[in-house]
């Protein structure tokens, strides 16, 4: 099987490593032919070039591997390399989250395969799991730790006291973070993952309109407070499906210590989902990296090679966006002079600046946040995971 790397970044040199390193029958059946890089880099190896053109008019390439990352110009070769029938496999959830549906459309007319397992979870088999789920059960929720480089900072904050700056650097070194590191701590990689996630599960394209909420104002303070309460908090994504209506949000969620969210270390994602029959089904493992999310992509090129089709999604279904029947309770930490805007809530004060406000919906909350951001900009929240379990979503 002949492939193409597009890109020779973290993932796309793991990519490349693991197949020059083959240690199966099935890796070593696999070749990379050519390297695309940017334009004026140094050619380090003979197979590397900076053209597309030359790559997909290459009548023995199979398999273009889209590992650039952001949304063009990785866009416009998914699509050319689709039209000139070449299978294409990426781990770019920012293109995917905006354009399953047209990529799958293509695909599907020009009679190949698009594949991105290692958009979702790294190296996490989960796309997978959900496609293979949902042959049986309607999925009527996802929800779970979504990014590495938020999990170690959370882990490092709550197991070690570090701080958020601290842990950052080190998740960056490791090669976990994006490399906008904004997009890990305030959500927006979460809400790509949660948003292919769920257009799968409902078979609709999944919008980025709703709330999200990242760790950017955790202090070491906050963790040592959620400590002392027995609580431990990890930045999750979840979505819930009610008939034909969804909702979709991602922020802090405190899990009491027990619990298997709360022990989860350094970079491993857990990602649940939940089926009628099948009942509740976890998925762990590495969420970032480069080995790992480089061992999904070439899961997929194996598929391909070996024949094996992945289900198929034709995103025309229709749902509204309702997150009515979601409610929690939350912790906010904000200034005690903004205690104003929360009259008509209930809440009891549980210290100083800590509130614990009941029973509120997820959408109202984060839209209160956003005024108490305005006047203090350092002000942090997170539902409670327990609370949200007692609705009858
Ligand atoms: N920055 C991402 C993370 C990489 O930390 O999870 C994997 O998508």
């Amino acid at each position: 099987m002949n492939i193409a790397i597009l890109g020779f970044g973290t993932v796309g040199s793991g990519v490349y490593e693991i197949i020059e390193h083959a240690a199966t029958a099935e890796t070593k059946a696999l070749h990379v032919t050519h390297i695309l890089i940017r334009k004026g880099k140094e050619k380090k190896l003979s197979i590397m070039c900076d053209d597309i053109k030359t790559i997909l008019d290459d009548p023995q390439l199979d398999v273009v591997v889209e590992t650039m990352g952001g949304i063009e110009p990785a866009r416009t070769y998914i699509i050319e390399a689709l039209q000139a029938k070449k299978h294409v496999v990426t781990a770019n959830k920012a293109v995917i989250a905006k354009y399953l549906k047209e990529f799958t459309n293509i695909a599907s007319e020009n009679g190949v395969h698009f594949y991105y397992e290692a958009s979702t979870g790294g190296g996490i088999p989960c796309i997978q799991g959900l496609e293979k789920a949902l042959r049986v059960d309607v999925i009527d929720k996802i929800y779970g730790i979504f990014n590495g480089t938020s999990n170690y900072i959370l882990d490092h904050m709550h197991r070690y006291q570090s701080t958020f700056d601290e842990v950052l650097k080190d998740a960056q070194h490791l090669g976990y973070a994006e490399a906008d590191p904004s997009a890990d701590i305030d959500g927006f990689d979460i809400c790509n993952k949660i948003r292919i996630s769920a257009s799968i599960a409902y078979n609709y394209p999944i919008t980025d309109q709703f709330p999200v909420f990242g760790i950017r104002n955790i202090t070491k303070e906050d963790v040592q407070y959620f400590s002392s309460k027995g609580l431990v908090v990890r930045l999750i994504a979840e979505t819930r499906r009610k008939g034909n209506s969804y909702s979709c949000v991602v922020e802090p969620m405190l899990f009491n210590e027990n619990q298997i969210e709360a022990n989860i270390q350094n970079n491993y994602n857990l990602i649940s989902l939940h089926g009628d029959t099948i009942g509740e089904l976890k998925f762990y493992g590495q969420g970032a990296g480069k080995l790992a999310t480089a061992n999904a992509v070439i899961q997929d090129i194996i598929d391909i090679m070996q024949k094996k089709t992945h289900r198929q999604c034709t995103f025309d279904h229709t749902m509204n966006y309702d997150s009515s029947f979601c409610k929690t309770d939350y912790i906010l930490r904000c200034n005690p002079s903004l205690l104003p805007l929360l009259k008509e809530l209930s809440y009891d004060i549980v210290s100083s600046s800590y509130f614990h406000i009941k029973q509120i919906e997820v959408t109202k909350m984060h839209a209160i946040m956003n005024e108490i951001l305005k006047q203090d900009a350092t002000a942090f929240m997170a539902s409670i995971y327990e609370t949200k379990e007692e609705q009858s979503c």
